[in-house]
């Protein structure tokens, strides 16, 4: 089978290669990202490899169609990226990869929290101008605090997790409720109850077209004064505007930001020779206490060798059993 690969970095082709050993498939890269434009570049191939910035529209997947493609395979959890609708009309199936490493996001999520918390990333700017001075880097301990998960899936699990050991509150809001976060110690309450009392925010759910923009003003407006609000889920959750609003009148006393609205214009590329053109992401740059990763939360050694052998496995249950336990229903969009 051969499967072609887009918006494939040189991580990717390494942990890919190396699983490939046990699998035998015939790989190919492209640094391209997949787009109606760029469809035709896999012709010949049976599957295609797609990462989350990458657009699968009606158009995109209809010409992958008329290439022969028979298989989508995201090395990826989320799969907003994807018109699952139009997959199915087509007769495409859709593979993902969703429960790689959860501790790799979560604990992610605790080094932005922690890191805006004791301010180190000023500090280590600080320090290495000897300047030790600590005025501006007065922290706050999270034993105590009351943390609102949005989503306990299994990385909001493992985020709640870790927090326990922290010694923090934790509430969640999620329409399904799990017996494990309970078991921690957490309780469900409202998405109202979650704004009023929480000091830190995390978003761990899937975007969708019902929580497009989940945090808005209006919630914003409802969070605590100071608020720190972490987004390590997907940027569409947030409207950025808003945010920046909140930012300037101190309602947002904290933000850290694994994704961003607009990501797969900067995302995963060295623009460091360019002009930024999205004056969002410029402004959220100037704050202080604005913390911003480039989707980097997946970004471990166990974490991108579970994506690449689950990623493989599922192209394989689908070439020979005709099925595979990570095919996404078109009911869960
Ligand atoms: P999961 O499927 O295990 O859990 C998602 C949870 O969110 C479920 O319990 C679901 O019931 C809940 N949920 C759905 N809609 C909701 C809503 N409107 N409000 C509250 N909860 C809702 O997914 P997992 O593995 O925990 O991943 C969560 C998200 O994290 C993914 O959808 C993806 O967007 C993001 N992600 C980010 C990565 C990064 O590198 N920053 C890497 C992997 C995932």
């Amino acid at each position: 089978m051969k499967i072609q690969f887009y918006s494939a970095q040189s991580y990717d082709r390494t942990f890919f290669d190396k699983a490939n050993q046990h699998f035998g498939f015939a790989l190919s890269y492209l640094d391209t990202p997949l787009s109606a434009k760029t469809a035709s570049l896999a012709a010949g191939a049976q599957a295609v490899c797609a990462f989350v910035n990458d657009t699968l529209d009606e158009a995109c997947l209809y010409a992958l169609k008329q290439q022969g493609v028979m298989w989508v395979a995201l090395r990826c959890a989320g799969f907003n990226q994807v018109d699952l609708e139009a997959a199915a009309e087509l007769g495409i199936r859709v593979v993902r990869v969703p429960g790689y490493s959860p501790e790799a996001v979560a604990e992610h999520t605790l080094a932005l929290i922690l890191t805006l918390n004791r301010h180190t990333h000023r500090a280590y700017n600080r320090v290495r101008e000897s300047n030790f001075q600590l005025n501006g880097l007065l922290g706050f301990n999270l034993h105590g605090k009351t943390v609102g998960l949005i989503g306990t899936g299994q990385i909001g699990l493992a985020t709640a997790r870790i927090l326990r050991g922290f010694g923090c509150h934790l509430l969640a809001f999620d329409p399904y409720p799990s017996a494990d976060f309970e078991a921690l110690g957490g309780s469900y309450v409202t998405l109202d109850e979650i704004y009023a009392q929480s000091d830190i925010i995390s978003l761990h759910c899937p975007l969708s077209l019902e929580n497009h923009h989940l945090i808005n003003g209006a919630a914003i407006a409802a969070m605590k004064p100071g608020v720190m609000l972490v987004n390590t889920s997907r940027g569409g959750l947030v409207d950025t505007r808003s945010a920046i609003l909140a930012l300037k009148s101190g309602q947002i006393g904290y933000l850290a930001l694994d994704v961003y609205e607009q990501e797969s214009e900067f995302f995963f590329r060295d623009l460091s020779d360019e002009i930024m053109s999205d004056d969002d992401l410029s402004r959220l740059m100037t704050f202080p206490n604005v913390l911003i990763t480039g989707h980097q939360g997946f970004f471990t050694e166990e974490a991108l060798t579970q994506i690449a052998e689950i990623t493989l496995s599922n192209l394989q249950a689908l070439s020979e059993q005709g099925e595979c336990v990570n095919e996404i229903n078109r009911h869960l969009d």
